[in-house]
């Protein structure tokens, strides 16, 4: 069964919504559900020739490992191949606004790139990051929407302001582990780092860990960490219709009590986006929100993950990092899993017949 044919009857107007999979914000919990349980199947049968003479490119505009070794294993296990282009490095600059004097460093305009991966690949995958600069132009995601405006074949978001395939695999490891999520505490610690980070992971985790009917508490050190309203909206959204709920805390204790799950994420401060510096000087109190074992040990012996790549002793202890409750590689090895998932689902009927 095709993506296409499980998206909620409410959305199917939204054609991007059908081919590209840009946000879990437009994906029901039916279908995301359909693409994890697919995904635990091919972990017991990995290897097939399902999608043997495809292709798909996948364009990094940041550095990447978990994201693109799984991507390209991925496509390999499943006999298609993938080609890695890396724009402004290996690969031609890309301009990506609309309507602009093309006198910078981009050598050519996502219109062409994306019109030339069309007539080559059967799908496109892209990471983008945020330029840290002014959020109220970041926040609107235009990069990855213009790849899908030009594209004709399916587009993946592989981390922009959001990181859709990290939510599978997280959601996939908490049903691995917790079996149904309903009604289970999931804790997104914020956690200090050297740097102001992305919030698209901490974005993402609010979107499923609510889409699934969990009782979400977002920690954070300081009303300045808040997510952009556009994510914690959504969240609301989902937990009204999952029967789950969100919770805003800045109360380390309290928001570790009873946990059956905790997520550790840093991101910057959005108030302070594009000021490193001051910033830094708002972040730097806030170093004990590291994870360890003692927080750990509030809960409801609860996992701990993180995305990955972590700090140890910055993030998280090497303590918890090395306990038993650490499923972060499980996470990692499901991310695999479910873009498999993904990719059968995108790609495995496009030119056939
Ligand atoms: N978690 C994740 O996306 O890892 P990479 O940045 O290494 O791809």
């Amino acid at each position: 069964m095709l993506i296409g044919d499980l998206i909620d009857p409410h959305i199917t107007g939204k054609l991007l919504s059908m081919r590209h999979f840009l946000s879990t914000v437009d994906w029901s919990r039916e279908t995301l559900q359909t693409l994890l349980d697919q995904a635990a199947e091919l972990r017991q049968r990995p290897i097939s020739d399902r999608l043997k003479g495809r292709t798909i490119a996948l364009l990094f505009l940041n550095p990447s490992m978990r994201t693109r070794a799984s991507f390209e294993i991925g496509a390999f296990q499943l006999g298609a191949h993938a080609v890695i282009l890396e724009p402004g490095k290996a690969a031609w600059g890309i301009e990506f606004e609309a309507g602009v004097v093309m006198d910078g460093a981009a050598e050519e305009h996502i219109a062409e790139v994306a019109g030339v991966l069309s007539r080559y690949c059967d799908a496109i995958g892209l990471r983008a990051f945020p330029l840290f600069k002014d959020w109220s132009s970041d926040r609107q995601d235009r990069v990855i929407k213009a790849l899908a405006e030009h594209s004709r074949v399916p587009v993946i978001n592989m981390e922009t302001i959001v990181h859709p395939c990290q939510e599978l695999a997280l959601m996939r490891t908490i049903q691995d582990h917790l079996g149904q999520p309903d009604g289970k505490k999931f804790v997104l610690t914020w956690t200090w780092h050297p740097r102001p980070l992305n919030t698209a992971v901490a974005n993402s985790a609010l979107l499923i860990a609510s889409k699934f009917g969990m009782d979400v508490t977002l920690l954070i050190p300081h009303d300045d960490y808040l997510l952009d309203e556009q994510f914690t909206d959504a969240a609301y959204a989902n937990a009204d219709a999952a029967g789950g709920s969100l919770d805003i805390s800045t109360d380390i204790e309290s928001a570790y009590q009873g946990a059956d799950f905790v997520y550790a994420k840093s991101w910057g401060a959005l108030p302070l986006y594009g000021r490193p510096e001051e910033e830094a000087r708002l972040r730097e109190p806030y170093r004990h929100f590291i994870v360890d074992s003692h927080k750990m040990a509030l809960t409801n012996n609860a996992l701990f993950s993180h995305c990955l790549p972590l700090r140890r002793n910055i993030k998280a202890t090497d303590e918890v990092m090395d306990a038993d409750y650490c499923v972060a590689l499980d996470e990692a090895e499901n991310r695999l899993h479910v873009q498999k998932a993904l990719l059968l689902n995108l790609m495995e009927r496009r030119g056939e017949g």
